[in-house]
């Protein structure tokens, strides 16, 4: 694992948008995994950015989403298919055909989840998973004792996933409690990953899920198993990490870094 820590949320933000862009860049058929939250506007904004400005190309990519709640339409302001629309599709030159998420109003979920597990296989697999944290250390919807191996299911939503995410439904009654997400292990799976942490109320579970033990208490523990494993946070987020001086030590000194380290200066745009 590595750890990033760079000066604010937009520094943060940006620097996982132009790690997304390269590898984007360096294979255009590249398959993304992809992540919703507060968290990753950011990134999708500079992504958008870099599609206009840069002519950045999402033609050939491909998209699955870690999650989606269980019985909201696409057309749901709440829907995380709607979210990604909004975000991200909508502005950039994707084929909307090859983006995925779970089907949260399948009949049989169970099969449902099944098939986005094949279809993940049979594109050959996530090159490059997008994640946040939730303040139970969930990653995607794999909430406290998960399995570490566990692949796409359905789940009950924890009572601090609801309280914090029904602050974006009109009325938080709308909010199901229960969502599809992709397993820790189907995370695992993926080549690479890239974990974006921001601001001090994720401080606490970010020291835990990386310098603590691995637990199914804490999803984002078994992250620690992972070989390409990228985790970017801001000063906020960092600010409990015991291993703070060797992380910017190696961001300073190793040349794997060296074209991260002076981004110039970030665009600014308009919310
Ligand atoms: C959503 C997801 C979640 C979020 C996490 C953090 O697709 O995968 O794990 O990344 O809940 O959300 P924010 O960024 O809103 O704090």
């Amino acid at each position: 694992m590595e750890l990033v820590i760079q000066s604010d949320a937009e520094r943060a933000a940006w620097l996982v948008a132009s790690l997304m862009a390269k590898a984007l860049r360096r294979k255009p058929q590249l398959v993304l995994g992809l992540a919703t939250g507060r968290t990753m506007e950011q990134v999708y904004s500079y992504l958008v950015h870099m599609h206009r400005k840069e002519g950045l190309d999402f033609s050939l990519c491909r998209t699955f989403n870690l999650d989606e709640y269980i019985g909201l339409p696409p057309e749901h302001p709440g829907s995380y298919r709607y979210y990604m629309n909004r975000h991200l599709f909508t502005h950039i030159n994707i084929d909307r055909r090859n983006t995925y998420l779970p089907d949260g109003l399948a009949g049989d979920l169970p099969a449902a989840c099944c098939r986005y597990e094949e279809t993940i296989r049979e594109t050959g697999g996530i090159d490059l998973q997008l994640l946040g944290i939730g303040a139970d250390g969930h990653i995607g919807f794999n909430e406290p004792l998960s399995a570490l191996r566990s692949r796409t299911r359905a789940v009950m939503l924890d009572p601090s996933t609801i309280a914090v995410n029904s602050t974006l439904f009109n009325q938080s009654s709308e909010m199901p409690n229960r969502a599809l997400t992709m397993g820790v292990g189907t995370i695992l799976d993926a080549r690479a990953v890239l974990l974006l942490v921001t601001g001090k109320a994720k401080a606490d579970i970010l020291a835990k899920a990386v310098e603590g033990p691995v637990t199914s208490m804490i999803s984002a523990s078994a992250l620690q198993f992972h070989p390409a494993c990228q985790v970017i946070a801001d000063e906020a987020a960092a600010e409990r990490l015991l291993g703070q001086d060797h992380y910017r030590r190696a961001f300073a000194h190793d040349p794997d870094w060296q074209e991260f380290r002076n981004l110039g200066p970030i665009p600014k745009i308009a919310s």
